[in-house]
Order: C-alpha cells, then sequence, then structure tokens
C-alpha cells in the first residue's frame, strides 16, 4: 500500500496566530505544511516570502512544501532553501530555463517539484521528469485559496501516473467529498487549505481525509 499525504495549506490560515495554527496541524497528525508564496505577477495575489517560511521552520518538524507561484522562480530557490524549505514548487511558464532551476532545487538539498496551472498540458512537463520529484497538479487557478475543485484537471492526474515514479499532489477546493477522486487518478498528495484550516477541529477534519485514504 502506498503512502497518502495530507499537506494542509497555510493560506488558508489564521495569520495573526501563525505558530498556534502550524502546531495544531502539526499535533493532528498531517504529513506535511503546505506554503503558498504570490508575487502580484505570476498570479495576481500577494502572499508570504522566505522571511515567514525560515519563522515556520524554527517550531516545526513539519516537511515545508513550498509552492512558488513566482516569476523567474530561480532567483529565490536559494533563499527559500536557506529558509527552511524541504520541497520547492515551481510552475512551467514561470522559467526559461526550467531545466537549470530544477537542477538547483536538487543541488540544494530540496526536492524538486513542477507545476501545471489548470490551462497547461501535461505534455509541457515531460521532458522534465528525470529531474522531478514531485508535480503539483492545480485543480483551481492559482491565486487564491476557497475555491472550487475542477474535476477535468484529474483526466493530468491519469495521464501522468503511469510515466511518472515520483510523488503526484493535487491543490485546489480540496475536501472529503472530492478527495476519492483526486486519489482514484493516482494522486500520492493531497493539499487542502479551507478543508483543513478553515474548520474548527482540525484533528477531525485530517481524521476525515484518513478514512478515505484507507480506501486506497
Ligand atoms: C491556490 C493555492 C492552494 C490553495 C488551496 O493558489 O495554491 O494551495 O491555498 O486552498 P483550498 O484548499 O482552500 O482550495
Ligand atoms: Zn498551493
Amino acid at each position: 500500500m502506498k503512502k497518502i499525504m495530507i499537506a494542509p495549506s497555510l493560506l488558508s490560515a489564521d495569520f495573526s496566530r501563525l505558530a498556534e495554527e502550524v502546531r495544531d496541524v502539526e499535533k493532528a497528525g498531517c504529513d506535511a505544511l503546505h506554503i503558498d508564496v504570490m508575487d502580484g505577477h505570476f498570479v495576481p495575489n500577494l502572499t508570504i516570502g522566505s522571511l515567514v517560511v525560515s519563522a515556520i521552520r524554527k517550531i516545526t518538524k513539519l516537511p515545508l512544501d513550498v509552492h512558488l507561484m513566482i516569476d523567474a522562480p530561480s532567483r529565490y530557490i536559494a533563499e527559500f532553501r536557506k529558509a527552511g524549505a524541504d520541497w520547492i514548487t515551481i510552475h512551467v511558464e514561470a522559467e526559461k530555463d526550467v531545466r537549470g532551476a530544477l537542477q538547483m532545487v536538487r543541488a540544494s538539498g530540496a526536492k524538486a517539484g513542477i507545476s501545471l496551472r489548470p490551462k497547461t498540458s501535461v505534455e509541457m512537463i515531460l521532458p522534465y521528469l528525470p529531474e522531478l520529484d514531485l508535480v503539483l497538479v492545480m485543480s483551481v487557478e492559482p491565486g487564491f485559496g476557497g475555491q472550487s475543485f475542477m474535476p477535468d484537471m484529474m483526466e493530468k492526474v491519469k495521464m501522468l501516473r503511469p510515466k511518472f515514479q515520483g510523488l503526484i499532489s493535487v491543490d485546489g477546493g480540496i475536501g472529503a467529498g472530492n478527495a476519492s477522486q483526486a486519489l482514484a487518478a493516482g494522486a500520492d498528495i493531497l493539499v487542502a487549505g479551507s478543508a483543513v484550516f478553515g474548520k474548527a477541529d482540525r484533528a477531525k477534519a485530517i481524521q476525515e481525509f484518513r478514512e478515505i485514504f484507507k480506501k486506497f
């Protein structure tokens, strides 16, 4: 049986109580913490930078899954690695030298990921599969938490699964109602913002996911 992971997305946490929020999901038994970095260019929203990642690094042992929704992400790989990122994911459309950026991530000691926004096809990333530890399939348009899951995106997961030995993560609009669709398609990691941080009882929210995981 493969290990299926749940990675709460910090974007839906209460930022005035960030340390408590991180400790809460760690205690609740999540597998990684997903951190959405946005630059106001690649996506319209602005979120957090490496300063916050390094603050979080000090208070948790959870793997930090840093999702860079920024233009030319290679400029910031070293900085996020230094801040404590364990997985660094870039968007394929955001970088000129994608291969170079992925090699830079691996050379830094982090796991390298690439993300596909809804309009980007799987073909775009096929040349990079040997350089990748993780593929993050977006099931919403990147930029904001709390949007509706796009079930059609699971076709990409299905297409990719037989070609790729690394981890496939699905990000956006995931909840107990559609988690099975992502897992049936072949996902290893579910990223969930509002479905975990949006709930008062995070342990219960994560347990609900674990119950679904048992069926796969
Ligand atoms: C969207 C982000 C997601 C988002 C997930 O741009 O990449 O990680 O925070 O949040 P939910 O689960 O609420 O869609
Ligand atoms: Zn994300």
